[in-house]
């Protein structure tokens, strides 16, 4: 039987291949409007939002995206409720087990990025089994930002920096960006091309500071479980509309 494809299963015919991006970056906000304006505990919007992470993850696949990177916990999110917390900690954990299944078909390359070793020990096991197991998959690297800090990040790449120049093992003039990058928790990975942001708000919340030198911005009211693949269509729509100058004329 000739079942019916996915919609927008195969790249829409109006985005140019050659010009999509690479790297594609998202914060990935609104989870918790979403379940209250539906009167429903805010958990129940972070429960949504695996489902619209997952989707939009098959969707770069099937499009020919090569790496994807999302926010999942910033280093100041400890701060929410400790039940919030915990069922975010419990979420992550449970998504890679039962996921690890289809990205090792799917040919998904994982990756964390943060301080994980204020991670619950469990979740710290499951990172390491799961960034283990698909290391040699090549099809797309999805990047899951956890207990992360953009300030953070600098901070540890210049420290680490800063101990083989007293060590003797790099010499201060030898410092360029090329080296910082190698410090970086993201140095597996090229700059964001597109970073999306959902739910409206218009900054950056301490997301790949370094990283988005040059990237474009793409803001949407859309709240991040309604962000499916007709959101993102749109999203590459503008990104391709735009003229990437990178500080040239
Ligand atoms: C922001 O929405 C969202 C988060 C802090 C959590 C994001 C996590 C997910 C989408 C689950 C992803 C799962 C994995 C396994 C990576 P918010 O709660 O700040 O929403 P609000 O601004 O409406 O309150």
């Amino acid at each position: 039987m000739i079942t019916k494809p996915t919609p927008l299963k195969q790249l829409p015919p109006d985005l140019d291949r050659e010009r999509l991006p690479k790297h594609v970056a998202v914060i990935m906000d609104g989870n918790g409007r979403w379940a209250q304006r539906r009167g429903m505990p805010r958990i129940m919007g972070h429960r949504r939002g695996v489902d619209a992470l997952k989707d939009l993850l098959r969707c770069c696949k099937d499009w020919g995206i090569e790496a994807l990177t999302v926010y999942a916990f910033s280093s100041e999110n400890w701060g929410r409720p400790l039940e919030e917390v915990n069922f975010l900690m419990t979420l992550f954990e449970r998504m890679l087990r039962q996921e690890l299944k289809e990205m090792m078909e799917e040919n998904v390359q994982i990756h964390f990025v943060g301080n994980l070793e204020a991670l619950p020990q469990s979740l710290q096991e499951e990172i390491e089994r799961s960034t283990a197991a698909t290391k040699d998959n090549e099809q797309i690297k999805f990047t899951i930002a956890t207990n992360y800090g953009g300030r953070q990040e600098i901070v540890q790449a210049c420290r680490a920096i800063a101990e083989q120049v007293r060590d003797g093992r790099l010499d201060p003039e030898a410092i360029d960006e090329a080296v910082f990058e190698r410090h970086l928790y993201t140095s597996h990975l090229g700059d964001p091309d597109l970073l999306i942001r959902t739910s409206g708000e218009m900054r950056i919340s301490n997301f790949l500071l370094w990283q988005v030198a040059y990237s474009e911005f793409y803001i949407t009211d859309t709240l991040w479980p309604d962000f499916d693949r007709q959101a993102f269509h749109r999203a590459l729509q503008v990104y391709q509309q735009r003229h990437r100058r990178f500080g040239k004329l």
